[in-house]
């Protein structure tokens, strides 16, 4: 496979980043295709940990190409803060991407307000009104945003009706001359990055280059196929890789499903294989299960291989990277959820209705764990028979076979069991 794309399976936080940065020692471009700064990629080699929240996890290696396509919407402010922090790298920006404005971030947070009990649970990014003006032809895009002129003209016109939502809601107004005088430094930061990504990728498709495609989020907060309404605003599906890099769906080759040994959500929505109490809480301690970019504590539960198999017939699946197994250590026994009871029958797919996903009771089988540390493991021999018996159970019941997983967050704790490029 040349072009690949590296999908959360589940509900973000699978250890995409990750992932990517281990693929990416073999690849020459890395794009990111959609989301924003919600996304929160942490990626540790050398011992040292690096949090990406807009940049492509193939940043921190100057050899590679990094791209943020025109799917993505562009906090500009935070992505001056983020490239900041770099000194050599490769980047373009997509001059068809959207920016994110501080309007947007008052604007996703008095929508949360106003849901009440029904709050999603947003990152406060922005991130859902930025793609509403964008779907509602009221947003900015990169290539206005970098002309002084006609940002200016743009923001102007734009502000006028955002000003009037935000007081409506009761929300903080702000002055479009301020905006202005801010955001041109940013966009003077950014100017020097931007092109036509489509050319770019179909240049390199043509030249042959191994591509990276890295989703944010995961499946289950997908536009359409997750968990709607708590969901994020873009689709992390292989399928929106498209159009949003600007490329023909045939040239995509496959795709990389990025698991975790359990699962994990941030933010509200039904998840049937919720662990409460002790357990949850010994889970989220060693797996370190606090959200990159607010520091909230991610709700835990057992593995879910009818979610996973949801994944895979929505986005396919070539192969599955499994990370965190080592979380799993020292618990005595482990379930994976198989199927779900709801309403006196048993179900194998996800109702479309929450409060019917919130009904379901999952139907788990029981599998014996391991004692063993298992952080310095090199290969899938070398794991306790139990470890070895969860992995080659879950990739069954997936119907996906098995081509990577990880036992620690460095990038040396990472093992390939099958060639991917
Ligand atoms: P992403 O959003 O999918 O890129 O994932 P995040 O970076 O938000 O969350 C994954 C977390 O798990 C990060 O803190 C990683 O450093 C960590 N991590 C990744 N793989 C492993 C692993 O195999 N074992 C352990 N213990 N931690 C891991
Ligand atoms: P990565 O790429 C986990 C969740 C939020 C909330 C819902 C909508 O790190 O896996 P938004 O701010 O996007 O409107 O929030 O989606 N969410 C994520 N959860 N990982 C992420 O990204 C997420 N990005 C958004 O918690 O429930
Ligand atoms: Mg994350």
């Amino acid at each position: 496979m040349k072009r690949i794309v590296i999908v959360g399976t589940q509900w973000g936080d699978e250890g995409k980043g990750k992932i990517t940065d281990f693929l990416a020692q073999k690849a020459d471009v890395v794009v990111r295709y959609q989301g924003g700064n919600n996304a929160g990629h942490t990626v540790v080699f050398h011992g040292k940990k690096h949090s990406l929240h807009l940049l492509p996890s193939g940043i921190l290696n100057p050899n590679i190409q990094n791209v943020m396509a025109n799917g993505m919407v562009i906090n500009p402010k935070a992505f001056v803060e983020e490239i900041d922090k770099l000194q050599n790298f490769n980047l373009s920006i997509s001059d068809r991407a959207h920016i994110v404005l501080p309007y947007h971030l008052e604007l996703d947070k008095a929508y949360e307000h106003f849901r009440g009990n029904e709050k999603i649970g947003t990152t406060h990014k922005g991130i859902g009104p930025a793609y509403t003006d964008k779907s509602s032809r009221l947003g900015l895009r990169v290539s206005t945003f970098i002309d002084p002129e006609k940002f200016k003209a743009r923001l102007f016109e734009l502000m006028k009706v955002k000003n009037q939502e935000l007081r409506k809601l009761g929300a903080p107004r702000f002055i479009a001359e301020e905006v202005y005088e801010e955001y041109l430094k940013y966009a003077s930061v950014m100017a020097p990055y931007v092109k036509d990504t489509s050319v770019l990728l179909n240049q390199a498709i043509d030249d042959n280059k191994k591509i990276l495609f890295e989703g944010a989020q995961g499946v289950l907060l997908c536009l359409d196929h997750g968990t709607y309404p708590y969901v994020t605003s873009s689709s992390p599906t292989a399928a929106s890789v498209p159009l949003n890099t600007g490329i023909a769906p045939w040239l995509i080759d496959g795709a990389i499903g990025v698991t975790k040994a359990y699962t994990t959500r941030v933010g509200s929505g039904p998840m049937p294989s919720e662990i409460l109490g002790d357990l949850a809480n010994q889970i989220r301690e060693i797996g370190n299960e606090y959200g990159t970019t607010t520091g909230r504590p991610r709700r835990i539960g057992w593995l879910d291989t009818v979610v996973l198999r949801h994944t895979k017939r929505i986005s396919g699946l070539s192969y599955l990277a499994v990370t965190l197994l080592d979380v799993l250590s020292g618990i005595d026994e482990l379930k994976i959820a198989v199927s779900y009871e709801f309403n006196g029958k048993t179900i194998t797919d996800i109702p479309a209705e929450m409060s019917d996903f919130e009904a379901c009771k999952p139907n788990y089988i029981t599998m014996p764990g391991w004692k063993e540390d298992i952080t310095q493991v090199k290969s899938f021999e070398a794991l306790p028979v139990q470890a070895q018996n969860y992995l080659n159970q879950l990739c069954e019941l997936v119907g996906v076979p098995l081509a990577i997983f990880s036992v620690g967050p460095d990038r040396s704790q990472t093992i390939q069991v099958k060639p991917i490029f």
